[in-house]
């Protein structure tokens, strides 16, 4: 191997999990995991757009995110959208705006969710509505909107990239009573997986990472409880919530050259609660 050869190869090896330079939109980015999802691309250099219903708290955390980044002299920098995406023309409406101000995208992160809890017998029709079409629909009408800006994006050598944040309540059934979810989770891994094999000749990977429990206002009320936070942890063999770098790490490997070849995959993030089992 040459001189040259050996540089260039390190050159490849140093630069195989950033995605500096790359344009990505993260769903729910204002707070909890989209925001640790958002802050870790930013730093790795990613202009980043982040969307959520409360356009304050985005524009707020935008703002911390980029003051950050630029004490810490990265070239990342983060955008504030508001929209609403529990209904189809809310979609559309993110849609037109990232149409108008983009020209591609590298990288989408379907992150936004809600969640709902209620007894077996009296579990609402409006505890289904809601959380359906926050995490299953919004997500695939979100990505069919976008292929224009990610196929302006793909390459057979750097696919555009969409991630789904589903969730180990649709590996293994939940303790709680959250129905509706699980189902909505297991839906977007079953998305995740068909888009995937109809993209894939188009150069846009599909994937999906499963996350255990991450301390966010997702999982308040449960941790505000001891009783009920020992009760999840005491599910997860590495003892812990799951974390931002956990996250970060999870993110950028399947967003970077280094996850190129993967697409139609869920990852389960969850310290071992879905593969120790049983
Ligand atoms: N926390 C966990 O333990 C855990 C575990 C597995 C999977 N997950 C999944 O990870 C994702 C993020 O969860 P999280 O714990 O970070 O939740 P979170 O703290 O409640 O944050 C949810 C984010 O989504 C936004 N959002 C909610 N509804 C929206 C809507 N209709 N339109 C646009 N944005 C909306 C919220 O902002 P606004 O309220 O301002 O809209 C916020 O930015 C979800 O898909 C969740 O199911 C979480």
């Amino acid at each position: 191997m040459s001189i040259t050869d050996s540089q260039d190869s390190q050159r490849r090896h140093d630069s195989l999990f950033t995605i500096r330079g790359r344009t990505a939109l993260v769903t729910g980015g204002s707070r909890g995991i989209g925001a640790m999802i958002a802050r870790g691309m930013v730093f790795d250099g990613a202009h980043v757009v982040i969307t959520s219903r409360n356009a304050d708290t985005c524009q707020a955390t935008a703002e911390s995110i980029n003051a950050a980044a630029g004490a810490a002299g990265t070239t990342g920098r983060c955008t504030a959208v508001a929209s609403d995406l529990s209904s189809v023309d809310g979609v559309a409406t993110l849609v037109s705006w990232l149409e108008e101000h983009l020209e591609s995208i590298d990288i989408l992160v379907n992150n936004a969710g809600a969640t709902w809890g209620a007894p077996l017998e009296h579990f609402p029709v409006k505890g289904w509505t809601k959380v359906l079409n926050t995490n299953l629909v919004a997500p695939f009408y979100l990505t069919t909107g976008l292929l224009p800006l990610l196929r302006n994006a793909a390459t057979p050598e750097k696919p555009a990239r969409v991630i789904n944040i589903g969730s180990v309540d649709a590996l293994v059934a939940p303790h709680w009573e959250n129905f509706s979810y699980s189902a909505s989770k297991a839906g977007l891994h079953m998305m995740t997986r068909q888009l995937a094999k109809h993209l894939a000749p188009e150069s846009i990977t599909v994937n999906a990472i499963a996350p255990g429990p991450i301390l966010t206002d997702m999982l308040g009320h449960i941790a505000a409880d001891s009783n009920a936070e020992a009760q999840i942890l005491d599910r997860v063999p590495l003892g812990r919530y799951g974390n931002a770098d956990d996250l970060t790490g999870a993110v950028r490997f399947l967003a970077s050259s280094a996850g190129s070849y993967l697409t139609g995959v869920v990852i389960p993030l969850d310290g071992g609660l879905s593969g120790c089992a049983g």
